[in-house]
């Protein structure tokens, strides 16, 4: 039979490793081979000469700038996903409006979430009326690999463990592609959907604001960080909002280091202490451990039916679900997705608590002020780097449009240093359900891309409409954000606008009342995590 076989040119592993039985490859790391390690790149002039030297471009005129934040009568949302997929059919229990992949929390593209944060009634296009004066962006970065050391490799590496045992294991039904499964996955860099996100937000963001340019007297400082996914995503941001080769010329990319013990805003954790031990960082990872162990355990039950000589755990199957969202937005689409239903999604997304501390996020409250009132930084006792944020060649105040980019993390502390406490409206999340109403939810402020914009306007004043004063207004994945959690901003608004003298007064108080040094440096035991509404640690 196997000579037979052979002789049909069928390869005898099918033979020697039936269906259902594993193969000793199975949840080995495969990496990338391209470039090919001697083909060296060179430049190579005679062969291929570049645009400039080779001429004749046609027509290059530029048209106006646009701003159809302002001029075009609806917005243009964000819903897409293009090129990955996750086909929602196999979902059970799904109507056809589940998508899992916007239920992947921090691990799920961004998409646009209407009035989520309680302002259905309003649009991310300026209120009538008002003019645009000013925009702000933070977002996030593109689609990534994982983190170095995170769960999916730990299982890719326990499965290879067990293929390799003596022993082996078997998988059948709808795990039976475990048997010749194989990690594909790097590290920390972004997957190529995640260049696209932020080249697109880039490209949105220009047809959106790109009339601002106009006001620049100067070349703009665009910020990130010194991580290799951080200075892509501005890179690719930039190539969208500017183009190709203008981008190389039309910005200053301030590339700001992160690493252990440097001032940086745009990664705090690297000076607070307290963010990496048991008295911060690790609380959510305690609670949402747990939760892991309770809606996964039905599901570890029913998938361990398919698996013989590897015994699962709720971690394996969470591992799964991550590898479901790393997989696809890496390889465009994962096996491992159809596994779960729309509730252990849910579960899934409520699984990713965030750890939240303003104080991680002051610094960037504090830069936010300086640029809005153009006022000079002068004390450096938070996360604020002096040498980069004491300069107005690094840190300029008359800019039209701000752009940072960042990580998850960083967006979930700022937002709570802006004080955003609706988000928090139904308080702290418990570890043991979903809570009936919940207001948190992780995707909507912290997918792979994420951005949030704060629109400075001049809008008609309420008391004499004749005259113009100035508002501010923040859409986190463009859906206004109510500030009336924010001292002086208290009187609600269907746009969620506050008047900028007022938010900028709200906000002197609120760095005032966050204790950097104590929330950061300060040395206490584990607070009860249910205690902590605002972001502060309890006195
Ligand atoms: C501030 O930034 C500069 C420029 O990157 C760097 O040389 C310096 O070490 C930084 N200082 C701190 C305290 O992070
Ligand atoms: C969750 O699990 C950790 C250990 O993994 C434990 O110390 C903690 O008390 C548990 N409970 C909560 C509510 O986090
Ligand atoms: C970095 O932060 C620390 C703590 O707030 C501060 O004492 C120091 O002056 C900062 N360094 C710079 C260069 O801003
Ligand atoms: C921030 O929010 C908390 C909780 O709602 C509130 O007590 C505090 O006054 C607010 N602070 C500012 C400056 O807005």
């Amino acid at each position: 039979m196997l000579a037979a076989c052979l002789f049909l040119g069928v390869l005898p592993l099918a033979i020697a490793a039936p269906a259902e039985s594993a193969s000793a490859f199975v949840g080995s790391t495969v990496t990338a081979t391209f470039p090919l390690p001697d083909a060296t790149f060179t430049l190579n002039e005679n062969y291929f000469p570049d645009a400039e030297q080779v001429g004749f471009p046609g027509p290059t005129p530029t048209g106006a700038e646009p701003l159809a934040i302002a001029t075009a009568p609806v917005a243009a949302l964000n819903y897409d996903t293009y090129p990955i997929i996750a086909p929602s059919e196999q979902y059970a229990g799904a109507g056809p409006a589940f998508n899992p992949m916007y239920y992947w929390g921090n691990l799920g593209p961004w998409y646009s979430v209407g009035g989520a944060f309680g302002l259905p009634e309003t649009s991310p296009q300026i209120p009538a009326g008002c003019d645009l004066e000013q925009v702000h962006i933070l977002f996030r970065h593109g689609a990534r690999y994982p983190t170095a050391g995170s769960s999916p490799g730990v299982f890719a590496t326990a499965l290879h463990a067990a293929a390799t045992n003596g022993r082996g294991f078997s998988a059948t039904g709808p795990l039976e592609f475990l048997n010749t499964w194989t990690y594909k996955l790097g590290t920390d860099v972004l997957t190529p959907f995640g260049r696209e996100q932020p080249f697109d937000l880039g490209v949105g963001f220009r047809v959106k604001y790109g009339n601002l340019l106009n006001k620049f007297t100067s070349i703009p400082v665009f910020r990130t960080t010194s991580m290799n996914r951080m200075v892509a995503s501005l890179s690719n941001f930039a190539v969208g909002f500017f183009g190709v080769p203008e981008y190389l010329t039309s910005y200053h990319e301030e590339i700001i280091i992160e690493a252990t013990g440097y001032n940086n805003t745009l990664a705090p954790y690297e000076t607070c202490t307290n963010a990496n031990n048991d008295v911060g960082g690790n609380i959510g990872n305690y609670a949402s451990g747990n939760w892991t162990q309770i809606y996964l355990k039905e599901t570890t039950k029913r998938l361990q039916r398919y698996l013989k000589g590897y015994k699962l755990t709720p971690n394996d199957v969470y591992a799964m679900q991550e590898m479901c969202s790393y997989e696809t937005v890496a390889l465009g689409y994962s096996e491992f997705c159809g596994l779960f239903t729309e509730e252990e999604w849910r579960g899934f997304e409520y699984s990713i608590g965030s750890p939240n501390s303003a104080a991680r996020g002051v610094g960037y409250v504090q830069e936010l002020v300086a640029r809005l009132t153009k006022t000079p930084l002068t004390v450096f006792d938070t996360n604020l780097n002096g040498t980069l944020d004491g300069n107005p060649i690094t840190f300029p105040l008359d800019q039209p449009i701000y752009a940072d980019a960042t990580h998850d993390v960083v967006i979930a502390s700022i937002i709570t240093a802006l004080n955003f406490t609706t988000m928090a409206a139904n308080g702290p999340l418990p570890w043991d359900r979903i809570p009936v109403g919940q207001t948190y939810h992780v995707q909507d402020i912290a997918a792979y891309s994420s951005n949030l914009v704060g629109q400075v306007l001049s809008c008609p004043a309420s008391e004499t409409p004749k005259e113009k004063e100035k508002y501010i207004r923040f859409l986190l994945n463009d859906g206004a954000v109510p500030l009336t959690g924010i001292s002086h901003c208290e009187t609600p608004n269907k746009d969620g606008l506050c008047l900028l003298d007022n938010f900028v007064q709200g906000m002197k108080e609120r760095i005032a009342e966050i204790d950097y040094a104590y929330d950061c440096l300060g040395d206490y035991t584990i607070p009860n995590p249910d205690t902590i509404i605002d972001g502060r640690m309890i006195r």
